[in-house]
């Protein structure tokens, strides 16, 4: 467990999946913690749940492709707990259509929310963020093996949110860190169908013989952020059981 008291992370995504188990992680490490994403009731009970004292989470509507909505979910945290440490982007979609048949809309929308989105927030946090800061972005397997099946845009979203962090890592140092975790088959609503359908598959060909739990990206995000990892900028870490050695 590290200890994050008296540090605050805004995390995205945290409505759902491996942005609310970062949130929880945060909150048991001490952090305060603004959770944000476009589904507000979620994130409404997730701080209520996760801190029933609503002293050190706080929420907010945060819609990743609205440049307006990052700057707002920058003023919420700023307002609320004064600065930055952390800056986790878990908001992400990963919607299933083949080459062939992708519209022109298709393609904007999954890069708008994964890979637009990670600017927005990332530009309009920095100006906030303590020296010694850390930014976590979740990117991919997919990010590092040049896609998947079925989702180009996806790959290309993923492949663009890596080379964004590691520019990042690059602008913001010596000041602040930028890593990226990037999981394999984790089990959260957003890949349960494809689980379901063809899980057993996928099982078979990671070495660790499962899929992750959310908690297991959470984790890593957490060391990413800690002092253990001072040194380590630019850096991305695979999640994924085995399932891709890069
Ligand atoms: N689950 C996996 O196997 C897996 C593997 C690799 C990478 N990832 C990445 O991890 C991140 C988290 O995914 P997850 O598995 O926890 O999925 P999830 O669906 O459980 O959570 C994603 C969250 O993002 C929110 N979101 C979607 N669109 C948004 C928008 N426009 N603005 C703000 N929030 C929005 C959703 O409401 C949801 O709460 C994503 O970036 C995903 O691409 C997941």
């Amino acid at each position: 467990m590290f200890d994050f008291s008296g540090k605050t992370a805004l995390i995205t995504g945290a409505g759902s999946g491996i942005g609310r188990a970062t949130a929880q992680y945060f909150l048991e490490c001490g952090a305060r913690v603004v959770l944000a994403d476009i589904n507000v009731a979620a994130v409404k009970d997730a701080a209520l749940a996760l801190d029933e004292s609503g002293t050190r989470a706080g929420h907010c509507r945060y819609d990743a492709g609205d440049p307006d909505s990052a700057e707002a979910t920058v003023r919420y945290t700023v307002d609320r707990f004064g600065s930055i440490d952390h800056l986790v982007l878990a908001a992400g979609i990963y919607e299933q259509q083949d080459f062939r048949e992708m519209s022109d809309a298709q393609w904007h929308r999954m890069i708008s929310v994964n890979l637009d989105g990670a600017f927005y927030i990332s530009r309009r946090a920095v100006p906030h963020m303590k020296e010694g800061g850390a930014i976590v972005t979740i990117a991919s397997v997919a990010a590092h093996q040049g896609g998947s099946y079925r989702h180009s845009h996806y790959g290309a979203s993923k492949g663009g949110v890596l080379a964004f962090t590691r520019g990042l890592a690059r602008d913001l140092a010596p000041h602040i860190r930028a890593n990226a975790v990037a999981p394999g088959w984790i089990d959260t609503p957003m890949v349960a169908k494809t689980l379901e359908t063809s899980g057993a598959a996928k099982i078979g060909a990671i070495p660790l013989k499962r899929v992750g739990q959310p908690r297991e990206i959470a984790t890593v995000v957490g060391f990413l952020c800690s002092d253990a990892a001072s040194f380590v900028t630019g850096e991305s870490i695979i999640a994924a059981g085995g399932a891709y050695m890069g």
